[in-house]
């Protein structure tokens, strides 16, 4: 069929069939489909949806579009965890070797910054040497003898997500969940997974900031990973306040490795990461009960094999052999470390998410274009949570910055975003819902 026809039975709000769909996306691979009609077509599927089976059909041949992996021969289940991108996430660092330490095989492969959400590889890039972008032999390698091995996104996964992603960026049609969901799972069904949990943010920091849209999107993840033959478990969690104290690239990398190692480990987070790899090791069959998840990553995580899983990944991947000894030498460090004080008396009532997001792309810790180099060593450390008391003179976190003038902008951006009022503040759930994939 032409692809105008297709486009125009969208437009007009008809179901498209498995063909249909096919054969747009075998024509943007091919070049068939012109650019213009791409954009069409997603404007189209914008304004009109997509059904359950839709979305499916859309989503397994944009994993057709490229080469899948095959984790066949794993000693282990094969699983990963996704998230749609927060403030002070730094999550997969401690998840993925706290479930390689439960008998779980995670082989991560993760985006760069977008927008005011930080990105897992560019963390993982401020460790000197780290080979953020393996070739498939030794991520396979690594996969095997460290149980996770965290990477990049490789141009032969989902080459038609790539192509489609750069069209809607450019023509407003991001922010549609049948297209968003194909985007993700297209992406982890090439990566041949066994099981999957999304990590959907709900809040001022999240890409999908209300209750509402954050449900909608995680029950079309879980249900459509689930009917493309992924089994998925979504959960929301909350991104209305940063979820580690510590917000930027080589600062988080240093988060993850207090928490590993046990020096210092920031409540909220480690509540997402025992919640989120609960589920995995429930995916995975590698227990029976959601408790005994919880029991078993609580183990691993306090023994120190969940950072001794992390060293080996590092160390295969080329960073230094003594990360976790000697972190500090090891880490980019920026200039200038300045405390932001408070300036007043009061209780941490909220905090604007997004805007300290947004600090951390000002300090030159993100990207404004896709091209942009970034800085590794500035961001926020210590950043006081909802309900923390302060005076005149407490900090509500430290910044580190390039040069004094930086900084000091910096610290208005955060004075800003924390509102501080009298009394204790409303303290929202952790984690909000979670949607077992049930398939169509
Ligand atoms: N992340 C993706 O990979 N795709 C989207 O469409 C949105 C976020």
């Amino acid at each position: 069929m032409l692809p105008q026809e297709i486009i125009r039975k969208k437009r007009d709000g008809a179901e498209l069939s498995a063909l249909e769909i096919g054969d747009v996306i075998a024509g943007l691979t091919n070049g068939q489909v012109t650019d213009a009609q791409a954009a069409a077509f997603a404007m189209a599927v914008f304004f009109r949806g997509m059904t359950m089976p839709e979305r499916v059909f859309l989503t397994r041949y944009m994993m057709l579009s490229g080469s899948q992996l095959d984790w066949s021969d794993s000693p282990g289940p094969v699983l990963d965890k996704h998230s749609t991108g927060g403030i002070g996430d730094n999550v997969s660092l401690m998840l993925a070797p706290a479930v390689a330490a439960c008998g779980g095989y995670v082989p991560m492969i993760s985006g760069r910054g977008l927008g005011h959400t930080g990105g897992t590889l560019d963390k993982l890039d401020s460790i000197p040497g780290y080979i953020s972008q393996p070739d498939i032999a030794l991520f396979r390698k690594v996969v095997r003898e460290a149980g996770a091995a965290i990477i990049g996104q490789t141009s032969d996964l989902a080459p038609a997500d790539k192509k489609l992603y750069s069209i809607r960026d450019v023509t407003a049609t991001v922010e549609s969940i049948p297209l968003i969901t194909a985007s993700i799972l297209s992406k982890k069904l090439a990566a041949g997974l066994q099981g999957l949990v999304m990590d959907v943010k709900t809040g001022s920091g999240a890409f999908m900031p209300t209750l509402e849209g954050s449900r909608e999107l995680a029950k079309s993840l879980a249900d459509v990973a689930t009917g493309a033959g992924l089994p998925t478990t979504a959960l929301i969690t909350d991104m209305d306040e940063p979820l580690a104290s510590a917000a930027g690239n080589a600062v988080e990398v240093m988060n993850a490795i207090e928490y590993l190692t046990g020096a210092h480990r920031d409540p909220r987070l480690h509540q997402v990461v025992l919640a989120l790899g609960a589920d995995m090791l429930l995916i995975g069959g590698l227990v029976a009960t959601l408790e005994e998840g919880f029991a078993k990553l609580e183990q691993a995580i306090s023994s120190g094999a969940a950072a001794d899983h992390f060293q080996r990944m590092v160390t295969a991947l080329g960073g230094p052999s003594d990360l976790m000894e000697n972190a500090e030498k090891h880490l980019p460090k920026a200039n200038t470390i300045l405390p932001i004080l408070a300036n007043r008396e009061g209780v941490v009532h909220a905090i604007a998410t997004r805007e300290i997001g947004l600090g951390v792309v000002a300090l030159g810790g993100g990207r404004t274009r896709a091209e942009d180099g970034i800085d590794h060593g500035v961001g926020f450390t210590k950043l006081l949570a909802v309900g923390a008391s302060v005076s005149n003179d407490t900090p509500l976190g430290f910044v580190h910055a390039r040069n004094a003038s930086d900084a000091e902008a910096a610290a208005v951006l955060i004075r800003q975003a924390y509102s501080l009022g009298d009394g204790a503040p409303l303290i929202r759930p952790l984690i909000h819902d979670r949607f077992q994939g049930k398939g169509i």
